[in-house]
């Protein structure tokens, strides 16, 4: 009987196939009138041409900014983003550029879908 073993391993599988998963991202190089073209491309999971609809912010907030923001948000060691009063404008500033003892994330780290994305699910 080596239950333990067993469990230990799939334990750390599980782990490993869930850290592999996640942070594709799409290249996009669409200047003028590619728009019009994507719905007949791509039939996996399309809404609409709705451009966030595929991103994580969830996701992305919870391994990017829960640390300090609270895990739900409300604020931890920087303010509250749930909820922000703050314009689209100024919220992707100090995300850009950061503030204090906010970090700057680059749009490696971060992209403006995910922004976008985080910026819809905070402020309503
Ligand atoms: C290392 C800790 C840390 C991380 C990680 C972090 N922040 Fe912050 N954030 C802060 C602190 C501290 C402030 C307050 C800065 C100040 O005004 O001095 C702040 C401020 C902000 C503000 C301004 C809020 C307001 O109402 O003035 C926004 C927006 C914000 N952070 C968004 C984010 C987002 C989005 C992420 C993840 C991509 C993130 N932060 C990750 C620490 C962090």
């Amino acid at each position: 009987m080596d239950l333990k073993k067993y469990l230990m391993a799939g334990g750390l599988s599980l782990v490993l196939v869930l850290g592999a998963c996640g942070g594709d991202t799409e290249e996009t190089d669409d200047s003028a009138d590619d728009a019009a073209t994507e719905e007949s491309t791509t039939e996996e999971g399309s809404e609409e041409g709705a451009s966030t609809s595929d991103v994580d912010a969830e996701g992305v907030a919870q391994s990017s900014c829960a640390s300090c923001h609270g895990e739900d948000f409300s604020g931890g060691m920087g303010p509250a983003l749930q909820g922000t009063s703050l314009s689209e404008d100024e919220f992707t500033e100090i995300v850009r550029n950061g503030q204090g003892s906010m970090p700057e994330f680059s749009e490696d780290q971060v992209s403006d879908e995910e922004l976008t994305a985080m910026y819809d699910m905070w402020s309503e």
